[in-house]
């Protein structure tokens, strides 16, 4: 029974390791919240550290949600709603943390996108599937990681559903979704205004 406390409460642990802002200190003495749009999520290390750094900081972002969902799923399964609640449950203590991460005092969060691609990727490779693709039709059109991002994010819980057809998941899905709107609210700005960032 412990270890179904712990799981969420390594997830929001894991989840709060801010890889763009250490990477970016590590390897370039910058700090990544001062630079680019202030973001510590993979697009803006790319844009401020390079390409190799950026891929480093999406990986370790992935990971944080797949590697704690993956471990929930293999602790309760997905076929009842025990299961389904106790991935939600995880899947959001990993999503939270990136948004809020204790390391950094709860301030400097990120968007919660490459986080969230992660538990989803564990959780129905379909839906990932299909998200993603969202994501990569906006970025061949509009070259803005944003508006890519909010493209897959309005997607996710329909494609969930599709896959899972589980409103506990979807449900979880819905709230991922509201979050990074929220955390997109200075991009959503700048996009209306024609400013956004390319990248
Ligand atoms: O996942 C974050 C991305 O959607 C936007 O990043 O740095 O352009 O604000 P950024």
């Amino acid at each position: 029974i412990l270890e179904f406390f712990l799981l969420p409460l390594f997830a929001y642990l894991l989840g709060s390791v801010p890889w763009g802002l250490i990477l970016t200190r590590i390897f370039t003495s910058q700090d990544i919240t001062q630079k680019g749009s202030g973001n510590i999520g993979a697009t803006n290390v790319r844009r401020v550290a390079g390409t190799t750094l950026g891929l480093l900081t999406l990986l370790g972002d992935i990971s944080k949600g797949a590697v704690p969902v993956y471990i929930a799923i293999s602790m309760t399964g997905l076929n009842d709603m025990r299961g389904e609640l106790f991935v939600s449950l995880v899947s959001l203590s990993a999503f939270s943390g990136h948004l809020c991460p204790v390391f950094t005092k709860f301030k400097k969060g990120g968007k919660g996108v490459a986080t969230a691609a992660g538990c989803f990727l564990v959780i129905s490779p379909m839906a990932c599937f299909v998200t993603v693709l969202v994501f990569i039709l906006f970025i061949c059109w509009q070259d803005r990681v944003s508006v890519s991002s909010l493209a897959a994010a309005a997607v996710l819980p329909v494609a969930v559903w599709e896959a899972v057809h589980s409103e506990i998941i979807t449900g979880c899905a819905v709230i991922i979704t509201l979050f990074i709107y929220l955390r997109h609210k200075d991009n959503i700005r700048r996009i209306l205004s024609g400013t956004e960032l390319t990248g």
